[in-house]
């Protein structure tokens, strides 16, 4: 079959298994390319399958030999379609961590489900024993609770005054007007449920309880925060709640760590980039893609891999984090420079429907965007038939 494109708004509806696979490689060349790093060696990523993620999992295994397990929700292929992205990220990242004889085993399921939780614990028991460091990796719009029957689902609204301004439409590549209404409280709370840090404290307490934490285990988790310019739609919108509950869970995992297994919790803010995830940030979009101008200007633009390969190559994370007062290890370093926020904030009240492709770096931001689906890559034979045969025959 001929996989092409597909795009309804701001989602993928198809992506070329070729591509995820080049995208992949790239990302394990750049690492290699780097040189070794010293990384914990048995490593858990709850959201292993895109995003920081991802790059974190390629960072670890190709820069530091580690041994990984991968929580993930994707689809592979069916009569309804070719499968998501994720889902061939996790098949070849497996093949290629055991052709470097790594062990690499993945989990495909709903990381909030008790069973999932189960199935894991009983996969690390007999299969890797204790872990040296667990990945807080997810990013999602729900969070059901079977036990109770609740079901919870994240807004991305702001808590202040309601917001309005430009957000990117990728299928129509054009700008779109948007209205970021003020949630409610029990808006705040679901979205706190989802992404906050529930999830990540029931993982921690069920991995100790499991004797499965290593001594001097470390968990961390990736956050965002941004500048002032985004503050009413991240930092003071739902999302930013959220984080800020995810932040205090660090605090308090920390303390649990310290007194069972001499361990070490912390969140990792990282710098806006564009993944499956962040694309549905209202407003954030036209920001992201004038900083990514800005940042490719002044030599100091990251995406996924490189933030992840600085994570553990030059921010201790794994061994001695370097984290800040608030103890939080900022890889937002560049993104927040001074200079360079003032010079955003400059361009970005005169960016309108008409000049944003050529102030900021929209072509980028698509080009990011397909690249997360395995298109727009340079090397890949878009006209050449996938064998799907082959393709249902990967295993995650
Ligand atoms: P992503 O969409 O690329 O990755 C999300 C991952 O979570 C995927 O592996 C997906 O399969 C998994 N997932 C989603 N729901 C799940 C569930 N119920 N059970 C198991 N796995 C599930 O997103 P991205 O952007 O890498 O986000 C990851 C974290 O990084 C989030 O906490 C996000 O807030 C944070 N972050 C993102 C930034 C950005 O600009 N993209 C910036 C800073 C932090």
């Amino acid at each position: 079959m001929i996989i092409t494109p597909q795009l309804a708004g701001n989602v993928a509806r198809s992506c070329h298994p070729i591509g995820c696979q080049q995208a992949l490689q790239a990302q394990i060349d750049y690492v290699r390319a780097q040189g070794a790093i010293t990384t914990p060696k048995r490593v858990l990523i709850l959201g292993a399958s895109s995003g920081f993620g991802l790059a974190a999992r390629v960072a670890l295994a190709f820069g530091g030999g580690a041994d990984t397990y991968g929580i993930s929700f994707e689809r592979g292929p069916s009569e309804k379609g070719v499968g998501s992205a994720g889902w061939y990220n996790n098949c070849y990242f497996r093949q290629a961590a055991e052709a470097a004889g790594l062990q690499a085993a993945n989990t495909i399921g709903d990381a909030f489900s008790p069973k999932v939780q189960e199935k894991v614990i009983a996969d690390l028991k007999a299969d890797f024993g204790q872990i040296d460091m667990v990945i807080y990796s997810l990013a999602t719009g729900r969070r059901d609770i079977p036990a109770t029957g609740e079901s919870f689902r994240s807004v991305l609204k702001t808590t202040g005054a309601p917001v309005e301004g430009n957000t990117i439409n990728l299928e129509a590549q054009a700008l779109e007007w948007t209205s970021i209404p003020t949630a409610t409280s029990e808006e705040i709370t679901h979205t706190t449920k989802v992404m906050g840090g529930e999830g990540w404290q029931e993982w921690i307490e069920a991995l100790l309880a499991a004797d499965l934490l290593a001594p001097g285990a470390q968990t961390l988790a990736f956050s965002y925060l941004g500048p002032e310019l985004s503050a009413p739609v991240y930092r003071f919108g739902t999302i930013g709640v959220a984080k800020e509950h995810l932040h205090a869970t660090a605090n308090h995992l920390n303390e649990q760590l310290q007194q069972t297994v001499g361990g070490i919790a912390y969140p990792v803010v990282a710098k806006a980039l564009v993944t499956k995830a962040s694309v549905f940030i209202p407003v954030m979009s036209v920001y992201l893609a004038l900083l990514m101008k800005q940042m490719k200007a002044n030599g100091t633009h990251e995406g996924c891999i490189e933030q992840c390969y600085r994570l553990f190559a030059t921010k201790g994370a794994g061994q001695q984090p370097v984290l800040d007062e608030d103890r939080q290890l900022r890889l937002d370093d560049y993104e927040l420079a001074p200079s360079l926020q003032a010079e955003i904030a400059k361009i970005y009240p005169t960016i309108n429907g008409d000049n944003f492709k050529a102030l900021t770096d929209f072509d980028g931001y698509l080009h990011d965007f397909m690249a997360l689906n395995g298109f727009d890559l340079a090397g890949v034979d878009y006209s050449a038939e996938v064998d799907m045969t082959e393709m249902a025959a990967l295993k995650p």
